[in-house]
């Protein structure tokens, strides 16, 4: 996976950073992402949360983020500060999540994904958090089915932008992840075709 030290030394520019690599889609996307928010009362947490794109967005009473790096979590407090508001902060790790079994009705999990080569692993202890009938949202890159986009993407992406660190999968491959992890994937749409806007149900 990218070495926590990676996020702590670029947290100042990742805003800027993501902004460019995705050539500003992200804030679209972001639209898409929280287009699956349920305001229900219940608590909603962002795993591995960064700087809080998504969880500092979340129109709901209680939203929890958690993240390994403090660098990013602080540039997260700055951005909260900037916006008046946000999620409410922790700094750990979301393979040993510090939360009760069936505490989160929406999960959301942005940009991360594929820097977890246990991802199976990781999802399951992420299922443990969740109530049954949760919703699980994921976006992340996807490996899509065109050969070209695909070659941009395990060049430029793979050595440039992830630092070799990257491990991901086609609609088939995210359908038998979350399967063998508990889940139950309702849809996947693949937003400008290098990424994957996944909804599953637990
Ligand atoms: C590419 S950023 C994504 C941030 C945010 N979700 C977004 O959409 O912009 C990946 C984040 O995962 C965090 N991270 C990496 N490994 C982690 C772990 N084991 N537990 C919690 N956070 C982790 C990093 O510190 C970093 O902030």
């Amino acid at each position: 996976m990218t070495p926590p030290a990676f996020f702590n030394k670029i947290a100042k520019y990742y805003d800027f950073l993501t902004h460019f690599y995705m050539l500003g889609s992200y804030e679209t996307v972001r639209r898409r992402i929280l287009g699956f928010h349920q305001e229900d009362g219940q608590e909603v947490l962002d795993i591995c949360c960064g700087t809080g794109y998504i969880s500092n967005h979340v129109t709901s009473e209680r939203v929890v983020g958690i993240d390994l790096s403090m660098p990013m979590l602080h540039a997260n407090q700055h951005n909260q500060k900037r916006i008046g508001g946000g999620a409410f902060l922790i700094n750990g790790s979301i393979r040993n999540l510090p939360f009760h079994d069936r505490q989160f009705k929406e999960v959301y999990f942005t940009l991360a994904a594929h820097e977890f080569p246990d991802l199976s692993e990781v999802l399951e202890e992420v299922r443990r958090v969740m109530l049954p009938g949760g919703r699980l949202i994921i976006y992340d890159l996807y490996e899509p089915p065109n050969r070209l986009l695909k070659l941009f993407l395990y060049t430029f992406y793979y050595y440039i932008v992830e630092q070799k660190c990257m491990w991901i999968y086609t609609r088939e491959g995210w359908n038998k992840l979350l399967k063998s992890a508990g889940f139950r994937m309702q849809s996947l749409d693949a937003p400008f075709g290098l990424s994957a806007l996944v909804s599953a149900v637990n």
